[in-house]
């Protein structure tokens, strides 16, 4: 019992420790919300039942609840595990997006805030993901291996993501004239480039 409490700790202290350098939102889960899940979640938190994967939200089990044992405020939240086809269900709550899958290699945390994360969905990766039919676009930046670059690679498509939004490059005039909505304005190219920063300083900080 001990050390399921103990797992549960570090992995919510992974997330805040990552965004320690940005603005939490809602850090003490005081606010929640009905976000299409049979329990309510806290505001600008995802769990797996909001992750990235469609087709997984529905059968992922409920992860957490609401706690009035607080140490501030009148609420926290309360993880626990759940094994389901005898998997266990990670209880993960994260500023991010998770990114589960039955494999357990390919399961991760994004450590991109949902702003920017609504951003890249709309205007990014119908080009630059595996799902793509865009070889060459996929081939210079894909989102669905990211995490196997090196760490000079990351920086170095970082800077670039920041350099073609900042240009007006990305998305694509064709694609644009396609959809008109996935243009960016000038708070999503800020968003996406601050996103970009951090991202570059918590690499440079890591190991
Ligand atoms: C319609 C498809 C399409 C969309 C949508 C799109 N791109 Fe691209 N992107 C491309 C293509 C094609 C290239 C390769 C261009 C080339 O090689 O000249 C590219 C290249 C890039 C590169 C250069 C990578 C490198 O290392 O040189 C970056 C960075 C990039 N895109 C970021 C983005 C971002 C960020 C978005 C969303 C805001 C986006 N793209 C949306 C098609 C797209």
């Amino acid at each position: 019992m001990r050390k399921s409490i103990l797992s549960v700790i570090l992995i919510i202290a992974i997330p805040l420790w990552v965004f320690s350098q940005q603005q939490l939102q809602n850090p003490g889960f005081e606010e929640w919300e009905d976000a299409g899940t049979v329990r309510d979640e806290p505001v600008n938190w995802s769990s797996i039942k909001t992750s990235d994967n469609d087709t997984l939200n529905t059968p992922a089990p409920v992860v957490w609840d609401i706690s009035d044992d607080a140490h501030s405020g009148n609420y926290s939240i309360k993880l626990f595990n759940v094994r389901i086809w005898g998997i266990m269900a990670t209880g993960i709550l994260t500023n991010g997006i998770v990114h589960p899958s039955f494999i357990p290699d390919s399961g991760y945390v994004y450590t991109v805030p949902e702003d920017v994360m609504v951003i890249l969905e709309k205007s990014c990766f119908d080009c630059h993901t595996t799902e793509s039919k865009k070889d060459k676009a996929k081939n210079k930046l894909n989102f669905s291996t990211w995490n196997e670059l090196s760490k000079a690679k990351k920086v170095g498509k970082l800077n670039a993501i920041c350099e073609e939004v900042e240009n007006g490059d990305m998305p694509t005039e064709k694609y644009i004239s396609y959809y008109p909505d996935s243009q960016l304005n000038d708070e999503q190219v800020s968003a996406l480039c601050n996103w970009v920063d951090s991202e570059i300083e918590n690499l440079m900080d890591s190991k």
